[in-house]
């Protein structure tokens, strides 16, 4: 491919010269002179272990050169990939002024070209930026439409800094983002000698991507750092807790309790994060992301139940009784929350669990309903069909298998909110379809 890179900082420097060592023709554009003079006199213009070999041999070897010529290097190349920098405005929010700007160059030189020319977005940037930014700056310079003389993509960048140029070689996966099949193409063929999974996707969902990535490691950091000072305070070795820890790929290092939905509930999840917290605070330990984890559950108990008030109907039943599906533990049960919240908003209800009803339970579970909730007992039903019958709003409250056929038989004048994500989302329901959190 030929392909240039506009910035040139630690991003656009390991893309460059790590394209041009994969045989493609790279001419890389900065703003600054230095930048540019650096690459073609075959040095990096960044710190980051192997860069400058890598340059100098590229750029010797003529696969790699450098200029502040935008409309030279747009003649030149098939693909340009942005990746000037993001920075943080003062109230957090990201200041979007070079990429604009390099939006609007690259439109520009696109204007004297005949050929079709694929904008790869690289920097970060939220999702709607690409449509609502990038794409209009182009079609403004260019006097072209996007998907017509020029194609769009977004790739994010994962590497880390240090380790670049290995992470540029094998990263997690390669993600491209796209609304047209040759804007994919076109950027793919960039990674044919990279080792890494590909995933195709929307250009939205690949903007946001970067975003969970990169939160996602910054809370891993810090619920390691305060596991670390609970353990510190307690004489215990933070390190071998958080080996055995990620030892566990199942639970633990996995996409288990990972996929939006509903609060969790149960006999331990709040128990235990609640003696962790209470013992932190006995020992002076702060904790500030562990001490959210309980606020954060409740306000999403709090969004199902506005969501079900904001429809206004009064006739509600819920599916799934107990915190999960296969389960007639009610402890903590969210759902047994989000049930006596619209009790007192004025809301009748219905219930159906098949795991939890009163002539099956026994002990403990028997006695929790009878002692803690038997204003909610006498809602229980014995079929799905009386619920669903009966009710103007349905909720789906956990994941049991037989909730998706029993909802195939919803009217048009029902609403359905799903807290779960069932297998029938998608589908085609008769009733209208709410997710809580998609
Ligand atoms: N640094 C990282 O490790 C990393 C990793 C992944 C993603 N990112 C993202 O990639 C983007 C770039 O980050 P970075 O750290 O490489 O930035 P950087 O500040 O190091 O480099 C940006 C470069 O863009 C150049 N530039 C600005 N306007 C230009 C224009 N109109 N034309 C040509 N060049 C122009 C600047 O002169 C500078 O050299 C950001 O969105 C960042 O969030 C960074």
């Amino acid at each position: 491919m030929r392909v240039s890179v506009f910035g040139l900082g630690y991003v656009g420097s390991v893309s460059a010269g790590s394209f041009a060592a994969d045989g493609h023709d790279v001419i890389g554009v900065d703003v600054n002179a230095e930048k540019v003079a650096a690459i073609n006199a075959g040095r990096s213009p960044i710190v980051e272990p192997g860069l400058d070999d890598l340059l100098a041999r590229n750029a010797a070897e003529g696969r790699l050169r450098a200029t502040t010529n935008t409309a030279e290097a747009i003649a030149d190349t098939e693909v340009s990939l942005l990746c000037v920098g993001t920075p943080s405005r003062k109230n957090g929010s990201l200041d979007l002024t070079y990429l604009e700007r390099v939006s609007e160059e690259v439109g520009a030189a696109l204007a004297g070209k005949s050929t079709y020319h694929v904008v790869v977005v690289r920097s970060t940037v939220l999702p709607g930026t690409t449509h609502g930014v990038v794409i209009p700056a182009l079609e403004r310079t260019s006097g072209k439409k996007y998907g017509d003389g020029f194609g769009v993509s977004v790739n994010p960048e994962f590497l880390r800094e240090g380790t670049a140029l290995k992470d540029f070689r094998k990263p997690p996966l390669t993600l491209v983002g796209h609304n047209h099949a040759a804007d994919a193409s076109g950027t793919i063929a960039l990674y044919q000698a990279i080792d890494a999974p590909l995933v195709s996707t929307s250009i939205r969902v690949a903007e946001m991507m970067k975003y969970t990535s990169n939160t996602w490691h910054a809370l891993k950091v810090v619920f390691a750092n305060e596991i670390g000072n609970v353990c510190k305070k307690l004489g215990v070795d933070s390190h071998e807790v958080m080996d055995i820890f990620c030892r566990d790929e199942k639970l633990n290092l996995s996409s288990y309790y990972l996929k939006p939905g509903f609060a969790f509930g149960g006999s331990c999840l709040p128990k235990d994060v609640r003696a962790l917290q209470y013992r932190a605070k006995e020992l002076d330990v702060e904790l500030p992301v562990i001490a959210q984890i309980l606020p954060s559950n409740r306000q999403q108990i709090q969004n199902a139940l506005d969501q079900v008030l904001d429809t206004g109907r009064k006739r509600v039943g819920l599916l799934g009784f107990s915190f999960k599906a296969g389960t007639d533990d009610l402890r903590e049960s969210p759902i047994v929350i989000l049930a006596e919240a619209l009790l007192g908003k004025g809301v009748s209800l219905k219930i159906y669990d098949r795991n939890v009803s009163l002539a099956k339970l026994v002990g403990a579970n028997k006695e929790y309903i009878e002692k803690q909730i038997p204003h909610l007992s006498s809602l229980l039903c014995n079929t799905i069909d009386e619920v669903i019958d009966g009710s103007e709003v349905i909720v789906v409250g956990n994941q049991s298998p037989e909730f998706s056929d029993a909802l195939t038989k919803t009217r048009k004048d029902q609403i359905v909110i799903d807290l779960v994500r069932l297998p029938i989302y998608g589908s085609l329901l008769q009733a209208e379809y709410r997710g809580i959190c998609w």
